[in-house]
């Protein structure tokens, strides 16, 4: 039998996090003022859903949420380490609060996150950002109370580093308002792409207990939700570390019976991984939405190879050829790198002739950015940054225009909605999704969010579509 690898957080030292929590809350309430916090997330869901964690902790310690950083009593950046651009947005924005903790010496400036799980950018905070009091990486994320309160009572600046690698439990949990929950089911990646700083900063792939996951959908269902996302940086090892014999596609089912969940999606399957099984069982149980981000990064073989992603453009195609066959009309999405180091602009032309080939709905392409500590740092470059950008422009020249021919296939269609909310371009008018996972914006009363209405789709946007209630 196997072992499970991942060691969970001990029950009592959550409930020595929680009181700590209720601590705080009383030493807050002794004094009567209100306090505010502000938290800003960088990157990718998983970060959102850690962001949930921090402000359902904040909530208990009786904090109130405000979007203004000049209200706030604690400034929070939850970051990310994946790009470059990322992490210069987060220097540019601590520097710009040094006037604020001028003003109000009071003020508790944290950063957390994957950009913090690196030791030269801790080192670089203490010298360089003197009113940060707390910066902690992602390992740590369950003793946030603890770390607060040194910094609230003691008074002291607090960095910690530790890469603890477990698997922590039952923490408060405010999420975003919607009838959509997102759900972690692991946490890290094994995988090392050459490229790739997550595993350096996220550690080792741990799955969660799928007891503990199933009863947190149901309390989510009970609550009124009605869509979720299981989440994980590659979901398709998900139970390789449990001692249990499960996978992914064995979870998908359970899931599919909780009662009150009518939508699940997932996120994110490395194309390596993706089995048969699971292909079979998406295309079986009809909760599962027929949506899949499957990210290719490139098409060249040896790009691949070099990137160490595990697979070739042709078995990769084979996977989706046999993907469309059983689901077909699936939404398909990809992430792109352009400008990995080694690529010339040939080996380029193949990753457009995978766009033409699989025809995704939507791409999130990137320019390779370099990751100090990552293997493809040391790689050298063949092109030149302007042939970098120039490539970036043809692919999303070629992507937009398939996107536009697949939305306008959309057109007098009628689509099965789950209302989101107000449009976040247009607040006139409502959003929601299709099962595919494309927003749909129309007019419609504020009575409809969280629930599924029917949509004629009548205009198409490469990135929405647009429709009218169907009376
Ligand atoms: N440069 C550019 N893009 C990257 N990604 C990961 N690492 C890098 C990097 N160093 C992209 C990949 C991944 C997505 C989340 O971010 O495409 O799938
Ligand atoms: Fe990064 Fe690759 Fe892991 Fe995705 S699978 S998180 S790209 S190392």
């Amino acid at each position: 039998m196997k072992q499970n690898k991942t060691p969970a957080v001990s029950q009592g030292e959550i409930l020595r996090q929680k009181n700590i929590i209720k601590s705080i809350n009383s030493a807050f309430s002794s004094d009567g003022k209100i306090r505010k916090a502000f938290v800003e997330t960088y990157g990718c869901q998983q970060n959102v859903s850690d962001s949930e964690v921090i402000c359902g902790m904040l909530t208990d310690m009786g904090y109130i949420m405000t979007d203004s950083k000049e209200d706030a009593d604690l400034i929070l950046y939850n970051t990310c380490a994946v790009r470059e651009n990322a992490e210069l947005k987060v220097f540019g924005n601590l520097g710009a609060l040094k006037h604020l903790k001028a003003k109000k010496e009071d003020l508790v400036i944290c950063v957390c996150g994957c950009m913090m799980q690196q030791k030269d950018i801790q080192e670089q905070i203490k010298r360089k950002y003197r009113h940060v009091s707390l910066v902690f990486g992602t390992h740590s994320l369950y003793r946030f109370p603890e770390l607060l309160s040194t910094v609230l009572f003691d008074g002291k600046r607090v960095f910690d580093i530790s890469e603890d690698g477990v698997i922590a439990e039952e923490l408060p949990i405010s999420r975003q308002e919607g009838p959509c929950a997102w759900v972690s089911i692991m946490y890290g990646c094994n995988n090392f792409c050459t490229y790739c700083i997550v595993p350096h900063v996220r550690g080792r792939e741990r799955s969660r207990d799928k007891n503990i996951i199933l009863e947190e959908i149901r309390t989510l269902a009970a609550e009124g939700y009605k869509e979720i996302t299981l989440l994980g940086q590659n979901v398709n090892s998900y139970g390789n570390d449990l001692e249990e014999n499960i996978d992914f596609a064995d979870l998908l089912s359970m899931v599919h019976e909780v009662e009150g969940i009518e939508r699940i999606r997932f996120m994110t399957s490395h194309p390596k991984d993706i089995s048969d099984k699971l292909i079979e069982t998406m295309a079986r149980l009809p909760k599962v939405c027929k949506q899949l981000h499957l990210p290719i990064q490139a098409g060249n073989n040896e790009v691949l190879r070099i990137m160490n992603r595990r697979y070739t453009k042709e078995a990769y195609l084979e996977k989706i050829a046999k993907i469309k066959e059983k689901m077909p009309g699936i939404t398909l999405t990809s992430d792109i790198i352009v400008g990995f180091p080694g690529e010339t602009n040939e080996q380029f032309l193949d990753t457009l002739d995978i766009l033409e080939k699989v025809r995704y709905d939507t791409i999130f392409s990137f320019i390779y950015s370099r990751r100090p500590g990552t293997p493809a740092a040391k790689m050298e470059d063949v092109i030149s940054p302007e042939d970098k950008k120039n490539n970036f422009n043809r692919l999303l020249e070629v992507q937009d225009r398939i996107s536009k021919e697949i939305n306008d296939g959309y057109v007098g269609r009628t689509e099965k909605v789950l209302v989101e909310g107000k449009s976040k371009t247009n607040p006139d008018t409502l959003a929601g999704r299709t099962e595919g996972g494309k927003i749909v914006n129309f007019t419609g009363d504020e009575s409809v969010i969280g629930t599924f209405v029917d949509l004629k789709i009548t205009e198409s946007r490469t990135w929405s579509l647009v429709g009218e209630l169907i009376k």
